[in-house]
């Protein structure tokens, strides 16, 4: 119980290209913590062609969001896998309010709780272009286009973008400048990560 005490768990939050799974790549490794990418984990099983893969590939394909019971009975069984981590960052999760109180309802029942939203901010058209880079390199499905991409802009402002509001309300979140290169964006969220540290710390004392 008392090393659930000093776990930290984050949500990594921003717009489709916004940097969440690049970042979280390095503090995952800075602060030892357990990285679930929904999005990953989606097109794991898609390569797999798991129950779940074919269940989520048309969604994926046309830029659209899972189902929530679908990503949120994903998302427990990652959690559930690994609860002997110190810590997580969930990226790319949740993207609706639904998904936002069923974290806050699993944390509680796991004995832990979210420390700390924090969103990665950037102008469309610098995102679009990130993508469409990327799907050149990494033929992702949903990068292709420029219509698939708006349309996953579509998807985040009209069900992700509520959740500003909803972490607000909690007082847990932050926002930093996602543009600039890969490493000052880095130490902008460890600003923001070490502060919550340091928070949680004296709490512990
Ligand atoms: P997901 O995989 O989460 O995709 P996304 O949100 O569209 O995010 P990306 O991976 O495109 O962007 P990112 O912010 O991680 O940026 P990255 O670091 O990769 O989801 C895919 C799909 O799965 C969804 O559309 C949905 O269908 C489904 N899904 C997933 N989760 C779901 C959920 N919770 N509910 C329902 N459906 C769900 O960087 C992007 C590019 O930019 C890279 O090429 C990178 O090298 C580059 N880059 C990064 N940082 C910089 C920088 N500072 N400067 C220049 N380039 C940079």
């Amino acid at each position: 119980q008392l090393k659930r005490k000093k776990m930290i768990n984050l949500v990594l939050f921003g717009k489709p290209g916004a940097g969440k799974g690049t970042q979280a790549n390095f503090l995952k490794e800075k602060y030892s913590l357990k990285h679930i990418s929904t999005g990953d984990v989606f097109r794991f099983n898609i390569k797999n062609e798991t129950e779940l893969g074919k269940l989520a590939k048309t969604y994926i394909d046309n830029g659209e969001l899972v189902p929530d019971e679908v990503t949120i009975n994903m998302l427990k069984a990652e959690v559930e896998k690994n609860l002997d981590a110190a810590g997580f960052i969930f990226d790319g999760f949740p993207r609706t309010t639904a998904q936002a109180k069923a974290l806050d309802e699993l944390m509680q029942y796991e004995g832990m709780q979210v420390d700390a939203t924090i969103a990665l901010e950037a102008d469309d058209e610098v995102l679009i272009q990130r993508l469409l880079e990327r799907g050149k390199v990494s033929g992702r499905s949903d990068d292709q286009d420029e219509e698939k991409i708006r349309n996953r802009f579509t998807e985040y402002n009209e069900k992700t973008a509520p959740l500003t509001e909803y972490y607000k309300k909690q007082n847990k979140f932050h926002s930093i400048n996602g543009v600039g290169t890969i490493e000052d964006i880095t130490e902008r969220l460890s600003k923001v990560i070490d502060s919550l540290v340091a928070v949680n710390t004296m709490k512990d004392k």
